[in-house]
């Protein structure tokens, strides 16, 4: 019988620590391997990290074979004890969850530009990769990194070539942020003629500026937001959001929504 959430152990079966950043690959039992290769990007696990009562949610980074990857940055008590896991630990997960992004098939969508600010490379990374999966030409996939400075695009295989990358001090690649390379992949000549689609995750405010961009050039755009995440399942409402068409919970409603139906101005109220 095939279970549409996973709830259970893995198995860390790698850890990459990068600074304040790390990668860990998780194993789940064979049987549950055709529901996480169905999970789209955007869609999240929920791992339990001893200690703390609240399962923290994490984007589905990649999936190889049983093993599913996140990519986290390390904030508090709970990544901080995540990160500091060791091959052959268990880890409890619940997943996936969520909505992931909605990509249009080939002949609809046709030059898909992929916007992270910092940690939002991690569903973004798995985007990209389905989106070749499912045969884009690769040039027609453009990915905007943006970040403070260099150590924050971390991992190496995820150093993706033909990325192009921001960094707010100039460190690597383009000084300055990734809305201006946003600018610049849309008065370009790449995709002309095609129609353009963007997919955001990062920062509040990185979002609100992409969706007030994406509105101006007319331009569909599905953004991932990111709330505390209590129950996960939709029951308690504790991770709702303002939209055009009345509250919505993060943790089964979204996390991916259309920028559009967004209310920018209460999900940005505490935003630094
Ligand atoms: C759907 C979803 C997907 C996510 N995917 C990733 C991911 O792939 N990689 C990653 O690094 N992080 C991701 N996050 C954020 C991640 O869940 C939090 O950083 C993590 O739960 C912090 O736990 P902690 O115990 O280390 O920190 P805590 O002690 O709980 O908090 C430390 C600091 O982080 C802030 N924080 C905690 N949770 C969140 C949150 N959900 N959103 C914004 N700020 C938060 C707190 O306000 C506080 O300032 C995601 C969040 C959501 C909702
Ligand atoms: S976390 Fe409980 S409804 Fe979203």
């Amino acid at each position: 019988m095939i279970r549409l959430i996973y709830h259970g152990k893995t198995i860390v079966s790698y850890v990459e620590t990068m600074g304040q950043y790390s990668r860990l690959l998780l194993e789940f039992p064979q049987d549950v391997q055709p529901l996480f290769l169905a999970a789209k990007a955007g869609q999240y696990i929920l791992v339990k990290c001893e200690g703390h009562l609240l399962w923290r949610p994490f984007s589905i980074n990649f999936v190889e074979g049983k093993r599913v990857y996140i990519f986290f940055q390390i904030k508090g008590a709970g990544t901080d004890w995540l990160s500091k896991r060791v091959i052959g630990d268990e880890v409890e997960i619940r997943g996936p969850l969520g909505q992931g992004f909605k990509v249009l098939l080939k002949e609809q969508a046709q030059l898909p530009i992929l916007v992270a600010g910092g940690i939002g490379l991690a569903p973004l990374y798995y985007l990209r990769e389905q989106l070749f999966s499912w045969r884009y030409n690769f040039e027609r996939v453009a990915l905007l990194i943006g970040a403070q400075k260099d150590c924050c695009l971390v991992s190496k295989e995820m150093l993706v070539s033909g990325a192009t990358l921001a960094t707010n001090d100039g460190s690597v690649g383009f000084c300055g942020t990734v809305i201006e390379t946003l600018l610049e992949a849309l008065k370009g000549e790449e995709g002309e003629g095609f129609s353009k689609i963007i997919y955001a995750a990062g920062p509040a405010l990185m979002l609100r500026e992409v969706a007030r961009i994406a509105a101006e050039w007319k331009i569909p755009c599905q953004v991932l937001l990111e709330e505390r995440i209590a129950c996960g399942s939709g029951a308690c409402y504790g991770c709702v959001i303002k939209t055009i068409n009345g509250y919505k919970r993060v943790c089964c409603d979204g996390p991916v929504f259309n920028a559009e139906e967004v209310d920018w101005n209460e999900y940005t109220e505490f935003a630094c």
